[in-house]
Order: structure tokens, then C-alpha cells, then sequence
């Protein structure tokens, strides 16, 4: 069977709706470590966050990521953070081929704007928070992906398009 698909990116890249589209496509299991970190605790995200703080929550995200360690014909999207945890960087790699969703800095912004479900980005200055943790996350993104996949012009179909295209040039 091929490899299993990490979609990695920004809040806003679409990993979770672009996810779908290519389960569809391939007829591998949807999964998301959001959803997992949600069942597990019963608590929606910005629950944890407010009860808990950012620290807990990407404890949760590294055991979600190590159940999965064995996982088979499934599309996996991932919260914005949790490449940022040292140690789940191999982990990922282990599971599948790492696809970075991006996208301008534009565009994930007014994605993210149009609802207030990111706990990270209620701040007084939005946009600044948003800009600085894009300038930060994006290297490490960059160091950790096999492909990046630009979509500030596609359409959530063309963009899983391209990515099974990619998929195919590298044989995965
Ligand atoms: C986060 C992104 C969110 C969610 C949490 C933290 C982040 O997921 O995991 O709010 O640190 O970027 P999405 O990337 O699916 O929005």
C-alpha cells in the first residue's frame, strides 16, 4: 500500500477539509490529531487551552501522534503546532510522506479570521500574532516537509490534485 499522507501547515492551509477531499480520492481513513486530542479529553480545544494551557495541549498532541505510530492507509491532518515539539518530527516522518500545505500570509489570514475557534490568535493584535508565529513555524515546516504544496491559488479539489501529483512525481 502507499504511504500514509501527513498534511502539515498553518492554521488556515485546509488541511482538515483538503484531508477529506484526498480520503476520498484514495479511499484512505480520515484522520485528524485535532479530532483525537478532542475525543481523548472530551474537551473542545479551547477548553484545554483555557483550563489547561498551550504545554498540555501538545503533550496531548505527542501521545495522539505516538498511537498512531502503526497506522495504515490513512490521510492525517495535524494542528499548526505540533511540528513545533522536537520529538514529533521523527514521528511523523515515521508514519507517512509529510505534505506542507501553504499558502500567503494573505490568504491563511483571512481564513483564519472568518471564525475565532483558534485559541492562539485571540489576542489584542491579531494579525501581529499571526505573523509572528508564521515567520517562526514556517522554516520548521519547510526543514521537516518531502513536499510543499502552494495553494493560495487553488481550490481545495486542485489542491488535493496536486498533491496526489506530487505524491506521484516522488514515487510515493
Ligand atoms: C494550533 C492549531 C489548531 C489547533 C490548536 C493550535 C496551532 O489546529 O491544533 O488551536 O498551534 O497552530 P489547525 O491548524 O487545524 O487550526
Amino acid at each position: 500500500m502507499a504511504s500514509n499522507i501527513i498534511l502539515i501547515g498553518f492554521m488556515g492551509s485546509g488541511k482538515s477539509s483538503i484531508g477529506r477531499r484526498l480520503a476520498s480520492l484514495t479511499g484512505f481513513k480520515f484522520t485528524d490529531t485535532d479530532d483525537l486530542v478532542v475525543e481523548k479529553t472530551g474537551m473542545p480545544i479551547t477548553e484545554i487551552f483555557s483550563k489547561h494551557d498551550e504545554e498540555h495541549f501538545r503533550s496531548l498532541e505527542t501521545e495522539v501522534l505516538h498511537s498512531l505510530k502503526d497506522a495504515s492507509g490513512i490521510v492525517l491532518a495535524t494542528g499548526g503546532g505540533l511540528a513545533l515539539r522536537e520529538e514529533n518530527r521523527p514521528l511523523l516522518k515515521q508514519i507517512g510522506t509529510v505534505v506542507w500545505l501553504d499558502a500567503s500570509a494573505d490568504a491563511l489570514f483571512e481564513r483564519v479570521s472568518r471564525n475565532n475557534r483558534r485559541p492562539l490568535l485571540l489576542t489584542e493584535n491579531p494579525r501581529e500574532t499571526f505573523d509572528n508565529l508564521l515567520a517562526f513555524r514556517n522554516s520548521i515546516y519547510e526543514a521537516l516537509c518531502d513536499i510543499r504544496i502552494d495553494s493560495t491559488a487553488l481550490n481545495h479539489e486542485r489542491t488535493a490534485q496536486a498533491v496526489l501529483d506530487a505524491l506521484t512525481q516522488i514515487g510515493k
